[in-house]
């Protein structure tokens, strides 16, 4: 169950009941949270015994739910698509934390005195955010490798990228970049100043093109481009999309690099549980009801998406990926006889969003490299496989929960990536081949990491982001 603190949260979030609501269902998860969603009520649900007082929010329990499938019944079906139009609940967004200066990891004794000093810059950050946009006690703030070892993480993608074209299409064609979710564009701005320093004949071939789905962050993109003359002399070289790149429709037919750094996070998933003793994958449905309550249920009519999911990985995998329940057939049979047991198994999220993902670069994009970085795995997820981190920070506190069912536009949920079955699925959808390392294999190949160590030798680029993994095409 969930902290004191998150009851606190809830109760303050939940006295503040938006106006014009109505209640709504959809698909479990299938709908971003990092861009949220919303849809509340205009009609009261039936009154189910509680006092009208500031909050009718209480601690929810799997104990004995009401049958209210009548009620639910008559509640209108609400699709990603539309949800995409609302702009109640709140659509705000995470802040992406910028150190300010890069860190000299040189001069610093060891990890401590970083993660100090990195908590000094947290909290001057989020002082300097308070005196301009007001406090915020929710606000989001995301930190990413880019920013946290700015430049030599970029200089290291850098490196990559310069190598791998110099090996394969120079000088026969121009180095084109497109970056997807570039957060505050530091990572095209390090990766430009390493080139243009490095190797001007290639910074002179070199096109980049970031396709963001933000609009405040593409603005902060296009204002960092162009805030000193050192970046304003890219300028010619940069173009920037604001658009989602479920959205994109422009055929590129050139050899390109195609980066998404901490994008895969963000992606929706969707919901599944498995009939325990016949495998039937279920589909995990939302209701959200006239008091802004939320109900999870599950159907055995699939979703279209999921159902390719499903048979295009175990195409790609020959069947062979995890599952949540035993799978021998004899444990299954018994998990269904223990007192209290489910008829259905865990919750699975499986990434429905990133196989899309990759019917975009296989329809747009037939001659790209693909290089991402994500998390493989995260620490406090909630139940399940494949699960995602369901977080809040409260008065500068990160505050885990642990169900996905939360108030709208308040949570940030992120999601780990298995590479061994994202490489499979990218494979078989784009016929390309690829190599999946870990972040600091990545960044022992290709940074100088001689500039990120501390003089105890320790090396903070190296030994966080120890739950990331890297992928590319070969
Ligand atoms: C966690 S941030 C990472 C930012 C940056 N890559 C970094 O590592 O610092 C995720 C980024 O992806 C963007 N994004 C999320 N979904 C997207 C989509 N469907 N299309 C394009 N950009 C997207 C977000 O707006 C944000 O810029």
């Amino acid at each position: 169950m969930d902290s004191p603190i998150v009851a606190h949260l809830f109760r303050q979030l939940f006295r503040h009941r938006p106006r014009g609501c109505q209640g709504l269902r959809n698909g479990l998860a299938r709908s971003s949270h990092r861009q949220p969603t919303r849809g509340l009520a205009t009609r009261p649900s039936i009154d189910r015994g509680m006092k009208t007082n500031e909050s009718r929010w209480q601690q929810r329990t799997h104990i004995l739910p009401e049958d209210r499938r009548e009620e639910f019944a008559e509640y209108p079906y609400i699709s990603l698509q539309e949800l995409k139009t609302r702009t109640e609940r709140p659509r705000r967004e995470a802040v992406i934390f910028s150190p300010g200066e890069p860190f000299d990891f040189n001069s610093m004794r060891d990890e401590l005195e970083f993660q100090a000093e990195l908590g000094r810059r947290y909290t001057e950050f989020e002082d300097l955010l308070d005196e301009r946009d007001g406090e915020s006690p929710t606000r989001q703030l995301w930190h990413t490798p880019t920013e946290l070892f700015r430049p030599h993480y970029g200089e290291a993608i850098a490196r990559y990228l310069v190598s791998n074209y110099r090996l394969t299409t120079y000088p026969y064609d121009d180095l084109l970049i497109f970056e997807m979710g570039a957060g505050r564009g530091t990572l095209m701005l390090n990766i430009l100043d390493y080139i243009r320093a490095a190797d001007p004949q290639v910074y002179a071939r070199t096109k980049f093109n970031i396709i963001e789905i933000s609009s405040s962050l593409a603005a902060l993109q296009s204002q960092h481009l162009l805030s000193t003359a050192e970046s304003r002399g890219h300028a010619d070289k940069v173009e920037i999309v604001n658009r989602s790149i479920f959205d994109w429709d422009r055929y590129v037919p050139s050899p390109c690099f195609f980066l998404a750094m901490e994008v895969f996070d963000n992606f929706s998933h969707d919901g599944i549980r498995y009939d325990v003793l016949t495998e039937e994958p279920l589909q995990g449905h939302v209701l959200i009801d006239g008091d802004g309550d939320f109900y999870e249920f599950y159907v055995h009519e699939l979703d279209p998406l999921a159902a390719r999911f499903f048979r295009v990985r175990h195409a790609a995998t020959g069947g062979n990926y995890p599952k949540p329940y035993p799978s021998n057939p004899l444990l299954r049979y018994l998990s269904t006889k223990m007192p209290f047991a489910a008829n259905l198994s865990e919750a699975e999220f499986i990434p429905t969003r990133l196989m899309q993902f990759f019917d975009v670069l296989e329809k747009y994009f037939p001659a790209h490299r693909l290089l991402t970085s994500d998390f493989d795995s995260l620490p406090q997820a909630i139940k399940g496989l494949n699960a995602p981190v369901v977080q809040t920070r409260f008065q500068r506190k990160m505050v885990p929960v642990t169900t996905p069912l939360v108030h709208q536009g308040y949570f940030d949920i992120l999601f780990p990536t298995d590479f061994h079955i994202t490489e499979a699925i990218y494979r078989a959808i784009t016929g390309k081949l690829t190599r999946v390392m870990s972040h600091g294999d990545f960044m022992r190949r290709w940074a100088y990491v001689e500039d990120t160590e501390t003089r105890s030798g320790e090396n903070p680029l190296l030994s966080h982001y120890r739950n990331a993994s890297v992928m590319v095409t070969v």
